[in-house]
């Protein structure tokens, strides 16, 4: 074949245009990878906050974004996600696709790169139409029972099938369908964002109730670590932080970092101890129930915490609760990318003690940003932060465990060590040119199949 591989890749967002989570980071940088490679588009749903706007391409590339325009589901709501009938929605979606694959609507399509439960359904919805030219890859970016996207079987007439499918049938016993189940099981390739997660979830205590069917899958299920977008995730050139800096120059570029954040925050930090951070949603999968104990175990120590994240109002609560009892803990309960990027800047620490953990995102750009991660080791944290030489990794899901590393880390501050740690994060590389590389041997391998 001399033409290049036609891909659509297929996600329920886009960083910059929609981005709720780490999934919005990956389809907004990864496309523009795989462009150099392959014909790469993108797809996704017409929603109402892009409605006038609508870009043509990812910015600052030319991968073509092609919206499916379903205002009953999608640009007559005011949000991305948080609809009693999602999964109906996401649904819809992928029958959209379907129906404009088979009229041709995006020519001659050689390979859909799926993500997440939202577009599980378009293996399936293949096979029942008799479509064997056109090869899937479904990249799970979260297995959680909450992100599967279970629904009643009224989703069924979404689907409108022509025939019955096995991996349908036995799905409905319990009568409700689960999407991200469909996709595992009808896709040519399934894919997970880290090594380490891939080997996890074929484990009960990861697999959130699929670990069977994803063992039978095992031969084709590969795992590859996220990469982050260096062109917008650089202390060097981030126009949000309030002093650039590199790695010559970190010491001093992160100390005018942390002042004038101080400042602008109104609290009430000392400079010569070590800021430690959290930036994520507040739930339990980031951790935040261990982090809160270790915190009230270490109140009274030279150590102070900067929280940042929204989510579980019990959390939130705790977290106002403690800010206002405690000088060394300042908890911000909103979502501010610009913030974040600030807090990556100045802060010396930041703490990820995820229960689990596909991929992560920010453990690299704190890496880049001088600020060393303090990681549990699952998933993508595993892969990406090593002991001692680029942050400090824990064992064990146990505030314990937790707060002895936090002591330790705080016993190394400022020491020669610390900074030589500093030196290896900062030179890390993590761009997503190595793992793009990694995609386009599963998209070879799809050609062959
Ligand atoms: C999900 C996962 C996170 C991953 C991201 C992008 O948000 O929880 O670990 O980095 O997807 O793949």
């Amino acid at each position: 074949m001399n033409r290049k591989l036609k891909v659509l890749f297929v996600s329920s967002e886009l960083t910059p245009i929609v981005k709720v989570g780490g999934l919005g980071d990956v389809a907004g940088t990864l496309p523009k990878y795989l462009k150099n490679y392959v014909d790469i588009e993108s797809v996704i749903p017409l929603y109402k906050s892009i409605l006038t706007s609508k870009p043509e391409t990812i910015p600052n590339s030319d991968v073509k974004i092609n919206y499916i325009d379903i205002p009953e589901y999608f640009s007559s709501r005011d949000n991305i996600y948080g609809y009693q009938d999602d999964p109906i929605r996401f649904a819809a979606f992928c029958r959209e696709i379907v129906d404009k694959i088979c009229e041709g609507y995006f020519g001659e399509v050689d390979i859909l790169h799926l993500n997440d439960s939202h577009t599980s359904f378009i293996p399936i919805m293949l096979k029942d139409r008799g479509i064997d030219n056109v090869k899937t890859i479904l990249t799970i970016h979260n297995l959680g029972s909450a992100y599967q996207g279970r629904y009643s079987l009224d989703i069924l007439d979404i689907l409108k099938l022509n025939r019955t499918h096995i991996t349908l049938e036995f799905d409905k016993a319990d009568k409700e369908i689960d999407p991200l189940l469909q996709g595992i099981l009808n896709a040519d390739i399934v894919s997970t964002v880290s090594p380490t997660y891939a080997q996890e979830i074929l484990t009960k205590e990861y697999g959130s109730g699929l670990n069977d069917f994803l063992e039978l899958r095992k031969n084709e299920l590969f795992g590859i670590l996220n990469g982050i977008d260096y062109s917008i995730f650089s202390p060097e050139i981030d126009k949000t932080i309030y002093t650039n800096y590199n790695i010559s120059n970190y010491k001093i570029g992160k100390l005018e970092n942390k002042k004038k954040l101080i400042e602008e925050l109104h609290i009430n930090f000392n400079t010569d101890y070590p800021i430690y951070s959290f930036i994520a949603r507040l739930d339990y999968q980031k951790g935040i129930d261990i982090l809160i104990s270790a915190m009230k175990t270490l109140k009274d120590k030279n150590i102070q915490f900067l929280l940042l994240g929204t989510g579980a109002k019990d959390f939130e609560n705790e977290l106002q609760e403690m800010n206002s009892q405690n000088n060394n803990i300042f908890a911000i309960i909103d979502f501010d990318p610009i913030l974040a990027n600030k807090i990556y800047a100045s802060a010396d620490a930041l703490i990820i003690p995820s229960k689990y953990e596909p991929s992560g995102l920010t453990q690299m750009i704190a890496m880049k940003y001088g600020t060393l991660p303090i990681v549990r080791s699952t998933g993508g944290l595993k892969d990406s932060v090593f002991n001692m030489k680029t942050g400090f990794v824990f064992e064990n899901y146990s505030a314990l465990d937790l707060t002895d590393t936090l002591k330790e880390a705080s016993a190394m501050y400022n020491t020669g060590q610390w900074d030589q740690m500093i030196h290896n994060a900062m030179s890390a590389d993590f761009s997503w040119h190595k793992s793009s590389q990694k995609y386009l041997v599963l998209y070879n391998k799809l050609k062959k199949v």
